[in-house]
């Protein structure tokens, strides 16, 4: 609208030169400013913005990019990085970036898996949370106050510290934010006793596009609601979430047990399918399955590698195992007793280390590589004997070298929670879901395409075996691929393809609160929930 008035005011080559300039040169110092403007001595927000120019740029970007891939010189980097210590830091950036057209990208442990936490294709600016990350844990009531920022390592150890008989339901992968993490539903070694973490989040603390700091009373039932499985950077910035802590018995017991196909990985496989499911709530049974050169002749086999945590000790468990899965000869030897929070340490496979490792945010990734392009899907009636061939058979492909599926079992609590409890949707009906990760080394990171193809071809192959209409996916395994959504601004119309297959029904619920808390889509990126009725055309 001011250009429209403008032109009619002042000659064409007047106007060009008036709108090259501003309009190319400046959103990011005008932001610079204003951000400068906002903060006083006392709440100096200069510490805590990092340009290009500063030495550390690089290194706090780098610092939480998590997939390799999106580490690359030709991906976009944000103009600025802004690290708050205070709520009003987040509120001078909100406003800022408004004020100024930029598009912020919040960022938590940075594990997003298509790093939209700090990729965009607009010019952006990146809030990194890092310095919002308190733990505070009140191991009589049960409950622990953490900061978004915080890694859940960090959760872990400090409830620990307390009890070694409290558990908060989140993942293994330690150095991942309960930022993002909490936002797209969260599962992990509990979540067939305790449902995911969204199920065990009872406050939060949370920002408004208009800067307002709101819990759950002042949000109200509809945007709680939202945020605790919506997917991350969708409605605002979460600073914090109350949780629920779990019990646990003070010794838990983890087993692995390992076949080729020689050694009927595949039968056992089959029978799995069945099983798991069924197995107790105390138990989150898993396959993994990968490529491997045989021992005995050197030639390619599958390994099945089946592993679960178990909620009370080896005598327990061994008589469940013998009863009802006998064939897969679990043994006191596959066994090992721990406590909890060992057992974070146990799947991670560092299970010597000292528990401070859970407070060291240096990623490993204990599954594969640091370049990766992941995949998931929904299983609802058991795949056959050929579906199961063929996917051996892929994973036998030169790309799949060290590609990883896993299967996770559904069932327990998740049968009995409903699919509109938080805005995660898979619950009763799923047998499990499936991981695919397929990942390379730096050296190959030129070919990464060939890598990705592969996914995609996998996940062709499997489109008769698994979940339709829709054909759902885990929201936190952030896939572009799915839907046509690899655009910059997704419409409503584009972006239900991919909401149902994350949120099934519960999409349009999404689309309502967002429509109510940021009706003009300040908070987006590729796979944000749209405001009903928005569109590319409006964005102009
Ligand atoms: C190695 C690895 C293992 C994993 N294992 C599991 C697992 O066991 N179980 C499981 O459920 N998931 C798992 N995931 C997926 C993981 O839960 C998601 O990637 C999750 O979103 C990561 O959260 P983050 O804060 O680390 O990521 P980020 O990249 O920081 O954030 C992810 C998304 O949430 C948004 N976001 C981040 N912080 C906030 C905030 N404070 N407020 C609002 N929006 C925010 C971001 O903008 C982004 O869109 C794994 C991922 C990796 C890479
Ligand atoms: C600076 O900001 C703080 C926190 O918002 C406020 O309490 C204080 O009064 C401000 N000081 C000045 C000089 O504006
Ligand atoms: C970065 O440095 C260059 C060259 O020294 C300078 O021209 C530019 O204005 C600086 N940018 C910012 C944002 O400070
Ligand atoms: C990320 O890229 C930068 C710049 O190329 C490089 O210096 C850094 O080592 C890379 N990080 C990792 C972990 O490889
Ligand atoms: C594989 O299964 C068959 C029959 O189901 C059984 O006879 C055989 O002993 C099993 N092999 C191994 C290595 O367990
Ligand atoms: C498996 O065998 C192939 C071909 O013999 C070899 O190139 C590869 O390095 C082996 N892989 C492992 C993990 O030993
Ligand atoms: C954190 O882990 C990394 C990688 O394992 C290691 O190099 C580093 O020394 C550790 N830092 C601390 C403080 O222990």
């Amino acid at each position: 609208m001011k250009i429209l008035q403008f032109s009619m005011l002042l000659p064409p080559l007047v106007l060009a030169a008036l709108l090259s300039f501003p309009m190319e040169a400046s959103p990011h110092k005008d932001f610079l400013q204003c951000l400068s403007l906002s903060s006083n001595d006392s709440t100096s927000i200069s510490n805590v913005i990092y340009t290009r120019n500063s030495s550390s740029y690089s290194s706090v970007l780098e610092s939480r990019i998590r997939n390799l891939r999106f580490n690359s010189t030709d991906t976009p980097k944000p103009l600025v990085i802004v690290t708050p210590s205070r709520t009003s830091h987040f509120q001078a950036t909100i406003y800022c970036a408004r004020k100024h057209g930029l598009q912020i990208r919040i960022r938590s442990g940075g594990h997003d898996y298509e790093g939209l936490s700090y990729v965009a294709k607009v010019p952006f600016v990146v809030v990194d949370l890092v310095n919002f990350r308190s733990v505070d844990v009140d191991a009589e009531n049960r409950v622990a106050w953490v900061q978004a920022g915080a890694i859940l390592g960090e959760v872990y150890y400090r409830i620990a510290e307390k009890s070694r008989t409290l558990a908060f339901a989140g993942g293994i992968y330690y150095t991942i934010g309960v930022g993002g993490y909490i936002s797209g539903g969260g599962f992990g070694s509990l979540f067939r006793k305790y449902g995911t973490a969204g199920d065990n989040v009872i406050d939060a603390q949370f920002i408004d596009v208009n800067g307002r700091i709101l819990d759950r009373k002042s949000m109200g039932e509809d945007l709680f609601w939202a945020i605790r499985g919506g997917g991350g950077g969708s409605f605002g910035i979460v600073l914090a979430w109350k949780l629920t802590l779990v019990p646990v018995p003070a010794t838990v017991t983890a087993f692995t047990v390992s076949r080729t196909l020689e050694q009927n990985a595949t039968q056992l496989i089959l029978q799995w399918q069945d099983i798991a499911h069924q197995l107790p709530d105390e138990m989150n049974p898993g396959v993994s399955m990968f490529s491997v050169n045989s021992t005995q002749d050197g030639r390619k086999t599958i390994l099945a590698s089946f592993n679960s945590l178990f909620l009370g000790t080896i005598d327990e468990l061994l008589p469940i195992m013998q009863q009802r899965f006998p064939e897969l000869g679990l043994s006191r030897q596959d066994c090992s007793e721990m406590s909890w929070i060992e057992s974070i340490l146990y799947f991670n496979q560092i299970q010597n280390q000292p528990l401070e490792i859970l407070l060291n945010r240096t990623f490993r990734n204990p599954v594969g590589g640091q370049y990766y392009k992941i995949k998931s899907d929904y299983v609802k009636e058991p795949i056959s004997e050929t579906a199961l061939n063929g996917l051996f058979s892929r994973l036998s492909d030169e790309e799949a070298s060290s590609a990883i599926i896993i299967f996770m079992a559904y069932g327990g609590i998740m049968d009995r929670i409903p699919e509109d409890a938080t805005p995660f949707p898979h619950r009763a009906g799923n047998l499990y879901k499936i991981y695919y990760n397929v990942n390379w080394p730096e050296e190959e990171n030129v070919n990464a395409q060939k890598y990705i193809d592969w996914a995609r071809r996998v996940y062709s192959y499997m489109t008769p075996f698994v979940s339709k209409f829709p054909r759902e996916a885990y929201a936190n395994y952030r896939d572009l691929d799915i839907g046509s959504n690899n655009v910059e601004y997704t419409s409503y119309a584009q972006a239900k393809i991919w909401g149902r297959k994350y949120f099934r029904n519960n999409f349009n619920r999404l689309v309502q609160v967002k429509t109510k808390i940021d009706p003009e889509n300040f908070f987006k990126h590729e796979q944000s929930v749209p405001p009903f009725l928005y569109n590319v055309e409006k964005e102009n």
